[in-house]
């Protein structure tokens, strides 16, 4: 090695050790302010959010460590190890399964103080044994834009690439329907529609089922979604809006709560509202006589927007965290049914 070299090679050493104590210095500094009163605050504590039954299944999804992180907030642990009642953070109880009984609540065990959370995506019309839960819940969880824990079906978020192109369009109108009552306001407005509009009909009711993946592609095609509610109340949008039309690039015609509630969520221009119009006969006008500018206009929003939905448990119950600092402690839902049915 020659000794240019090596004069190098020390002096790179020499470089470095300076580096080396000047870094320590700083990592000793940021130490002290660390432990100084009013310095650098301490990490916030882990929380954990005690799921006492998941949702429509006895097979959760495995849960580890930092569940939330993948939603964008740290030191939140959703467990379903119900040997943490003792020490919970806070524990949910998803309606339903209260509802049929297959779960009841551990009242002896609970811890004194222990914030309780009342959890349903259900409409009040399909909700039942509210009564029984009087002065038990301390927050609630759904799509109530006044819930604690406020999570709805979806959201527009801000989009940063272009839009997708609207598929093309070679029908008018689809109705997808699971579970058809006659005496549903959404059966109703079906049949008077129907004389007027070429609406194609689709799902178990119809006995034209459609599989999980397939009701995308069906209803791109055509012009118009009828995203009809099972049952008309405050809030309650669901998947029927924000999946079955808006992500698959039909423009909705709703039946729901009223169009001041719809533009809570969405522009006034990307949906149809049923209400808008005196009689299905003028709705079905209204379609059929759109010309292709107006159309488009239902699209606008797509330059700017995009559907996120928000269908997943997990997802949901990680919103509690990002609330958790700022719920209302002791607070006590002393009469569920009656906040529920308002
Ligand atoms: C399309 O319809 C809208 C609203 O009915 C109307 O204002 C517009 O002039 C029409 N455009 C064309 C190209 O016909």
């Amino acid at each position: 090695m020659s000794n240019a070299r090596r004069g190098t090679t020390w002096r790179l050493w020499a470089w470095g050790g300076l580096a080396g104590g000047a870094l320590l210095s700083v990592l000793w500094l940021l130490w002290l302010l660390g432990s100084a009163p009013g310095g650098v605050p301490e990490p916030q504590p882990m929380v954990t959010i005690l799921i006492w039954h998941w949702p429509f299944t006895d097979q959760p999804p495995e849960l580890l460590g930092d569940t939330c992180t993948r939603y964008g907030m740290s030191r939140c642990r959703l467990s379903t190890d119900r040997s943490l009642l003792a020490s919970a953070d806070a524990v949910v109880f998803h309606h339903r399964e209260l509802e049929t009984r297959r779960v009841r609540l551990p009242l002896a065990q609970r811890p004194r103080g222990q914030p309780w959370i009342w959890a349903s995506m259900e409409s009040p019309s399909n909700t039942h044994g509210l009564a029984r839960l009087r002065g038990i819940f301390n927050w609630v969880l759904s799509y109530r834009r006044d819930s604690d824990i406020f999570v709805p079906y979806g959201r527009l978020e801000p989009r940063s690439g272009p839009a997708p192109p609207v598929p093309v369009k070679s029908r008018m109108a689809v109705w997808v329907v699971s579970n058809f009552q006659r005496r549903q306001q959404r059966a109703r407005v079906y049949r008077q529609l129907a004389p007027h509009l070429q609406v194609d009909v689709f799902g178990r009711a119809s006995g034209r089922p459609l599989c999980a993946d397939c009701l995308l592609p069906t209803v791109a095609p055509y012009r118009f979604y009828l995203s009809l509610e099972n049952s008309q109340h405050r809030d309650y949008i669901t998947e029927k809006f924000w999946r079955n039309a808006l992500a698959a690039g039909a423009v909705p015609v709703v039946l729901g709560p009223p169009r001041a509630t719809y533009e809570a969520f969405v522009p006034p221009h990307a949906f149809v509202h049923v209400d808008d119009f005196g009689s299905a006969r003028e709705l079905a006008a209204f379609l059929n006589g759109m010309n292709e500018s107006r159309y488009r206009g239902f699209f606008a929003w797509r330059d700017s927007l995009r559907v996120r939905l928000l269908e997943d448990w997990q997802e949901r119950f990680c919103a509690i965290c990002a609330r958790y600092p700022y719920l209302p402690r002791g607070q006590v839902y002393e009469d569920l049914e009656g906040w529920f049915q308002a």
